[in-house]
């Protein structure tokens, strides 16, 4: 008989040899240029306070939530709570799921029948991925931001069909043309999802409602463990969507539900955003500098990104783990995206700009990587 752990050393030694074997590291106290922290809410005392003084309001909540949403679990403050972030989204209803990667298994393995088209784009996230994955629908994907490539797939599509876009890509950083892809979608009868994990936080309440378009998008995911700094996210959508997900998303129905605690934090990140302007404002203006302060010339390629996600593309697993070893040597945290997680010769270091990074620590984070690029 084959054995499992024969088996496990011969994968990790395949990985080991592309110079992809993954491993987890401990925190450090290097710059942050990693986190998706964009706002500084994970680590904001003044938001810790507000959700400590929540917590000590409701002292008869308990530690955990006891149960899944459908038998002990669910509480009046997640119901109300999942209203109003609705409606600071505008957006009808809403339902929370415990991460991003279950509100997208969720919906896609769910919603999408035998018969019915999913259509993302190719750079779209390993959730939607694998909740698609999970569904018996056609599958297919389009050129990243490529309209002509979208409507070839369009017009293969039967049953109904779903158009999937992220609004900032996760490892690109850049956004699609949301509205000629909407426009696109509705000309053929398609329903459009769009993941705004990476946006919200950057333009508020998100991409989809900064461009005013929430009332033409079929759903949307928000995640609360980017910019809100929290953790769990909250499928947007009709009030026939929710109930339908309560129903049938098995990666809401089979687990337990948030505890209190997490709510609250969840409650309280949402009245800091309402507050957070200022913060805003700087995040914009730390990308822009940031981005006139890198000087790469033709050395590594940049995908246009006016997000938080700047990305030098390298070429190689082992170029772009030597490149993150230098600028954590010289004390800033930069991680590199190896393939599989990116594509062969787009491996990358993707760097995450923050409300909280001073102009001092970008400047700094250019020179050593105009520098190591000039060296080599
Ligand atoms: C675009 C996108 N969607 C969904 C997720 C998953 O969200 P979470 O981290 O809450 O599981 C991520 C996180 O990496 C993401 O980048």
């Amino acid at each position: 008989m084959a054995s499992a752990e024969e088996y496990m050393n011969n994968k990790l030694a395949e990985r080991e040899t592309a110079g992809s074997r993954r491993s987890l590291k401990p925190q450090n106290h290097l710059i942050d240029f990693s986190s998706n922290d964009y706002l500084g809410f994970a680590r904001s005392e003044e938001l810790k306070n507000k959700i400590l003084q929540e917590v000590a309001l409701n002292p008869q909540s308990f530690n955990g939530s006891t149960g899944s949403r459908l038998l002990s679990g669910n509480l009046t403050y997640a119901e109300e709570l999942e209203q109003q972030i609705a409606a600071y989204h505008q957006s009808p209803a809403g339902l929370f799921f415990n991460s991003g990667y279950d509100a997208n298994i969720g919906l896609f393995s769910s919603l999408p029948q035998k018969g019915d088209t999913i259509i993302c784009d190719e750079l779209i996230h390993a959730s939607i991925i694998d909740g698609a994955r999970l569904s018996f629908a056609n599958k297919y994907t389009f050129k990243h931001n490529d309209l002509a490539s979208l409507e070839g797939k369009l017009k293969q599509a039967k049953g109904v069909c779903y158009v999937v876009i992220e609004s900032v890509y996760s490892m690109d950083g850049d956004t699609p043309d949301i509205l000629s892809i909407l426009n696109l979608t509705e000309k053929y009868g398609a329903h459009l999802i769009v993941d705004e994990a990476h946006a919200v936080g950057l333009y508020s309440a998100g991409l989809v409602n900064h461009l005013d378009l929430q009332h033409r998008v079929f759903a949307r995911v928000v995640t609360f463990g980017k910019a809100l700094g929290s953790h769990g996210a909250i499928v947007l959508g009709s009030t026939v969507l929710r109930d339908y997900l309560i129903n049938f998303a098995r990666s809401f129905i089979y687990t337990t539900a948030a505890s209190f605690h997490q709510l609250a934090s969840i409650k309280m990140a949402y009245i800091f955003l309402k507050d957070a302007e200022a913060r805003i404002d700087t995040l914009h203006k730390n990308i822009a500098f940031f981005k006139q302060q890198l000087n790469t010339g033709a050395a590594c390629h940049l995908p246009a990104s006016d997000s938080a996600i700047q990305c030098l593309i390298l070429n190689s697993n082992s170029e772009a783990k030597q490149m993150a070893e230098k600028l954590q040597q010289s004390g800033l945290d930069v991680r590199p995206i190896l393939s599989p997680t990116v594509p062969k010769g787009m491996e990358r270091i993707r760097i995450c700009l923050h409300s909280f990074n001073t102009e001092k620590e970008i400047a700094m984070l250019c020179d050593t990587i105009n520098k190591i690029i000039n060296e080599n």
